[in-house]
């Protein structure tokens, strides 16, 4: 690879064809990518605003953590190809890696998996939070309220400003995730809460703390284990998505490390983002049947019908996500292994691709299965239940948020995050006293917000 270059300034020249007028901005180079037009200060000088709904065309920070290539298919940590961390690591290893920037030493590693689970134990007080929520409860849910219980916890003593206590939320809430996250499943189904056993890895731990009962001895079944930890690499970082973003914003102003994680675990839930994974197996359950495929994929693609075909396009990828390919190997294994090749669900989902692919639609918009698009299918064969898809999305992404977290903390140029807008409101009117409004006839909900009628 390319050695890191320092960033270079160049020029790229905006022109106000209302006037004439020509601004001459710095253009930043990156160490790989399109450079960056810097509009810092473009407001000030030219009086108006750049406009970017979704953030699609708008770096909004300097980062060494992760690269993506979507027009290729590339995704490196800290400019190792996931591919390669996929077979040759572990996910302590990639944690470390995103956390510190370099692959660790062996003595380096064993430090650093000995203080994460010195961290996966539950303070004792935060088991009532568990208890106050409804047994039906989405796990999802569950994990926002407590992980943003644990500011409760440790706020008095994190001081963001100090690089070492920065460091020890960093590690008390990737260790404490896999914890919160089998103790929320298991609050749902009535199973008694079961303490982490150190001897164990992170994900033996976690298949441990969902799937044992106190009463019998539990095995991990190896090949679960290396899916899993695969789930979690894969899963572990993808530069500034949805949640990542949600963190950074919230961590700009200076809030709690635990509370902007939590935050993070919303933004992650909806099925446009971590949700996905949750609604692929929906979705194909929905199907149920290869017969159906074209139905749905009509559905899909009639802009009056509001439904997608879950676990297919990616706002950056636009060929194969590289990690949809890791995943897909990893589907037969865990499959063969478990002895359900066969599995119908599986077959529905390979016609689905195969369909997909074929399809003009699809073709043209460079809509491919993304990550999603397996790893629900590999959750199941493992027993995950649906609903924990994306709790196990969250641990694996935890690394990443903090890893970005603590990057912008750290970076002399981060600002508290305030994007402007274009306000296309009323414009400034008399007020009117009540008595003297006119009647506006029916006035529906839908007039306000939105919809397809009073319902
Ligand atoms: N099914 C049908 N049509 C789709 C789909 C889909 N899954 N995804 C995009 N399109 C269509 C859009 O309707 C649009 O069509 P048009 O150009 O005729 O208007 C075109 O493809 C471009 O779509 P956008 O919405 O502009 O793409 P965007 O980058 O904003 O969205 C997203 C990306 C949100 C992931 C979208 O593809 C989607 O909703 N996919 C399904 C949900 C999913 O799998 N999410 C997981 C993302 S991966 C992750 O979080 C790990």
């Amino acid at each position: 690879m390319a050695e890191k270059q320092p960033p270079q300034s160049e020029h790229f020249t905006l022109i106000d064809e209302r006037t004439g007028q020509r601004y001459r901005q710095s253009l930043l180079n990156g160490t790989m990518g399109p450079p960056a037009i810097d509009i810092r200060n473009f407001y000030h000088t030219a009086g108006v605003l750049t406009y970017d709904p979704g953030f699609t065309s708008t770096a909004s920070c300097k980062s060494a953590i992760t690269f993506i290539d979507g027009e290729k298919g590339v995704l490196l940590y800290r400019g190792y190809p996931i591919q390669e961390l996929a077979r040759q690591s572990d996910y302590m290893e990639v944690c470390y890696l995103l956390l510190y920037g370099e692959l660790p030493s062996p003595a380096e590693k064993d430090e650093f998996v000995r203080d994460i689970k010195h961290h996966t134990l539950l303070h004792d007080q935060l088991m009532h939070f568990f208890r106050g929520f409804t047994r039906s409860a989405h796990p999802m849910a569950i994990m926002v309220g407590v992980v943003g219980a644990l500011s409760a916890f440790y706020h008095e003593d994190t001081d963001i400003y100090d690089p070492e206590q920065r460091m020890l939320a960093a590690y008390r809430i990737i260790a404490k995730m896999p914890t919160i996250g089998a103790y929320a499943y298991r609050y749902t189904i009535g199973r008694p809460f079961v303490y982490p056993r150190n001897d164990f890895s992170y994900a033996e731990n976690l298949l441990y703390m969902t799937f044992s009962v106190p009463s019998e001895d539990y095995e991990p079944d190896p090949v679960l284990v290396k899916a899993l930890d695969r789930i979690l690499i894969l899963h572990a970082d993808h530069e500034q998505n949805a949640s990542t973003s949600t963190v950074r914003l919230a961590g700009s102003s200076g809030a709690n490390p635990f509370a902007c994680i939590a935050a993070g675990i919303a933004s992650l839930w909806g099925p446009a983002h971590g949700g996905a994974n949750e609604a692929v197996l929906k979705m194909l359950m929905e199907i149920g049947d290869k017969r159906r495929i074209p139905q749905y994929i009509a559905r899909a693609k009639d802009k009056d019908d509001p439904f997608r075909l879950m676990g297919f396009g990616h706002r950056v990828y636009k060929s194969y996500d590289p990690r949809a390919e890791i995943m897909r190997q990893t589907c037969y294994e865990v499959l063969e292994a478990l002895g359900l090749r066969d599995d119908p669900l599986l077959e529905l989902a390979m016609e689905l691709e195969r369909i997909a692919l074929q399809d003009e639609y699809f073709v043209e918009r460079k809509l491919y299965p993304n990550v999603d698009f397996y790893t629900g299918i590999v959750l199941r064969a493992m027993g995950f239940p649906t609903r924990m898809f994306t709790v196990l999305f969250a641990i694996g992404r935890t690394v990443g948020w903090v890893a970005h977290w603590k990057e912008m903390i750290s970076d002399p140029e981060t600002k508290i995050g305030r994007p402007r807008q274009l306000y296309v409101g009323a414009e400034k009117r008399e007020y009117v006293p009540l008595e003297k409004r006119p009647s506006p006839g029916k006035r529906t909900w839908s007039r306000f917000w939105g919809g397809g009628g009073e319902k």
